[in-house]
């Protein structure tokens, strides 16, 4: 295929939006671009790694995990990957998650990519089988032989915990400038103004394809409510026989407390080294529903609505609601 035949259309969003958009996103300072006829925002580097992501030859081996950001992604590949390395502690113990995953788009991501030096997308795609690979990318921004090749793992949440995780994480970041509040957040959010969104779109175009056998949906409050009957059902999805020891085990690994406090997969680092502000880290509060503690009466009605008015005419339905 080459380049100019790349299937989906890529617009710059319009300077005077863009404009508004990196006044708040600080972080961002290269714009911004719509891609496909659901309008996904991207940052403008995405237009030069498009392509590359979209062609890169997918192996039976890979094992993909796809999800919104802040949906407990980490978790899931940590999941993901104890189970698939048959509950290799050692490795899991000395290698951080980064390296033991690779971020597809992160190169795409130019204020992040200055700062951690990220893999390119050419360097994931030479990788040595069998790769993990992370993305928050929806499906139809990533290869389209992805799920007839291999296994994908998506992860979903609740949208309002989605909003505060990722408020508190951009600003960790410095994505967004000092002043900016989980109010103005929350209305580029359900605007689609945020990155990656629209996040309905992202999330039902994985559960469509939630039957398909290489695809295995789970839900972050699944994973909160019952980890070992998560651990099953990945083990089964990856053809892998789990004892209940192991399961205890890895329940265990996977707790909330031992997780943020474990430098493998926390990104302490990156908060020591100055890069992460001195907030409240990037495994944070690991709650299901903490957004009532955050949320006014307004934003309340707002999100009602707005996930009622998204998910008319489909059966999903989030576990908690
Ligand atoms: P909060 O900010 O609500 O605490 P991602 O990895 O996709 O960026 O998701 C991050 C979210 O997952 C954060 O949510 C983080 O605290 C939560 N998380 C990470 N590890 C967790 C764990 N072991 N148990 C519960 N939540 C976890």
């Amino acid at each position: 295929m080459e380049k100019n035949n790349y299937p989906l259309e890529i617009r710059d969003v319009e300077p005077e939006k863009a404009e508004i958009l990196m006044k708040y996103f600080t972080g961002e300072h290269t714009g911004f671009v719509r891609v496909g006829p659901k309008g996904y925002i991207l940052p403008y580097m995405f237009k030069y790694e498009a392509f590359k992501i979209y062609t890169m030859e997918i192996r039976p081996t890979d094992v993909f995990v796809v999800s919104y950001p802040r949906s407990g992604t980490t978790w899931t590949q940590e999941l993901v990957w104890m189970v698939a390395n048959d509950m290799d502690y050692e490795t899991a113990n000395k290698i951080p998650l980064t390296k033991r995953y690779s971020f597809l788009e992160f190169s795409t991501i130019p204020f992040v990519d200055s700062l951690f030096n990220s893999m390119k997308v050419e360097d994931i795609a030479m990788l040595p089988a069998p790769r993990f690979i992370k993305s928050h990318l929806p499906l139809s921004l990533l290869p389209p032989t992805l799920l007839d090749t291999t296994k994908v793992v998506y992860v979903a949440r609740d949208p309002r915990d989605v909003v505060v995780s990722f408020f508190h994480h951009n600003k960790l970041k410095r994505f967004t400038g000092e002043d900016a509040e989980l109010k103005s957040y929350w209305n580029y959010f359900i605007k689609s103004e945020v990155i990656w969104t629209p996040y309905f779109s992202h999330v039902l175009e994985a559960w469509e394809k939630r039957s398909h056998p290489n695809m295995l949906f789970l839900f972050y409050e699944e994973l909160f409510k019952d980890m070992p009957a998560a651990i099953r059902r990945v083990a089964k999805f990856l053809g892998k026989e789990v004892t209940s020891e192991q399961v205890a085990k890895l329940n265990e690994h996977l707790d909330f407390k031992n997780f943020k406090k474990n430098k493998m997969v926390n990104l302490e680092e990156f908060q020591e080294s100055g890069i992460f502000t001195k907030g409240p880290g990037f495994v944070r509060k690991g709650k299901v529903g903490g957004w009532r503690d955050d949320f006014d009466e307004e934003m309340t009605e707002q999100a009602e609505k707005w996930i009622a008015e998204n998910l008319r005419g489909t059966d999903f339905r989030f576990p908690n609601l």
